[in-house]
């Protein structure tokens, strides 16, 4: 059984505590949250479990062998580290930390302990991307040409409001990411443009998330540009089926078996700092007007 202690009980955190103490193999053994009016709320839902205001209850407890840290992102990289340094894997929030300096330290530090970290990407656990990642992986879209997300809504920010996101990939692939807090409708389309198809993912479609399109242009090799013959393909669409599962659960099932056959789960801290390595390039090309930064 993993005894874990959960740092953080505001939005996100009883997602976090519900998942963990549901598993079999797994219990949630303290809550902390700065917050002692969260306490109430942990008691509704999961009437008994113990629950402090202190951290350090948590990260130096002799008993518990997992901390989640679910708190705001500039609290992750002392929380992380403080469990770490006790002897204890870490499931941590994304972003991993705010700075690319703080996650190399963490990644290094749980090398060192030979502990374990996984990064919370919620998304890629979601049926919509596994089934993306398929399709790729089995060569359904033939090489990539472009990824273009749309992401935006109306909401509340602490941070920019706006931002068109444009990442170079080697062997001219391209990814553009328009995120918006600004906007007075909710989109989440991304298109995801190949040699041999197209796919359209609308997370906002309860059903036929995924669309994907035999379209495409194909050029002959000219001799001369006079030769030039181009031809457009259209050809049928379909929507293949997408599993229907709890994201989170997956995720937290996954890291339970990462701990268990001491396995290194695919969003460790390595993927988490490849995420805030493009952030952190992000805001520093931001402050100087979109100029490039190289990676
Ligand atoms: N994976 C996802 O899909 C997903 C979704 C939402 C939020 N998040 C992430 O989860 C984290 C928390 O987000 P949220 O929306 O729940 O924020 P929130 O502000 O609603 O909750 C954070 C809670 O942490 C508590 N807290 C802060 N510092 C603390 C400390 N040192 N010790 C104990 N408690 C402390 C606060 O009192 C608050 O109750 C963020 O990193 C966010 O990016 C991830």
């Amino acid at each position: 059984m993993i005894r874990i202690g959960v740092i953080g009980y505001g939005y996100w955190g009883p997602n976090i505590v519900r998942n963990f103490h549901t598993h079999e193999s797994s219990e949630v053994t303290l809550v902390c949250d700065k917050n002692p009016k969260t306490r109430e709320r942990l008691h509704k839902a999961h009437p008994g479990m113990a629950f402090t205001t202190d951290e350090n209850e948590i990260l130096k407890s002799s008993t518990i062998d997992l901390v989640a840290v679910v708190t705001p992102v500039w609290t992750h990289y002392e929380l992380a580290k403080k469990a770490l340094e006790n002897g204890k894997h870490v499931f941590v929030e994304k972003p991993f930390t705010c700075s690319v300096t703080q996650a190399e330290e963490l990644i290094e530090l749980g090398d060192r302990k030979k502990l374990k970290i996984m990064v919370d990407h919620t998304f890629l656990f979601t049926g919509a991307v596994k089934k993306i990642r398929q399709l790729m992986d089995e060569g359904a879209l033939g090489d990539l040409y472009y990824y273009d997300s749309l992401r935006v809504n109306l909401g509340l920010n602490g941070v920019e409001d706006v931002a068109f996101i444009t990442v170079y990939f080697p062997r001219h692939v391209i990814a553009h990411i328009n995120v918006n807090w600004l906007s007075p409708v909710k989109v989440r389309t991304t298109l995801i443009g190949g040699e041999k198809k197209m796919l359209v993912w609308n997370d906002l479609e309860a059903d036929e998330k995924i669309k994907i399109y035999d379209k495409g242009v194909s050029m002959s090799k000219p001799s001369s540009l006079h030769q030039l013959l181009v031809s457009y393909r259209s050809g049928d669409m379909w929507a293949p089926q997408v599993e229907q599962i709890e994201a989170l659960r997956a995720e937290t099932a996954y890291f339970l078996k990462c701990i268990d056959k001491n396995e290194t789960p695919f969003n460790d801290g390595v993927a988490g700092l490849r995420v805030v390595r493009i952030l952190e390039a992000a805001d520093k090309s931001v402050r100087n007007r979109g100029e490039a930064v190289t990676l």
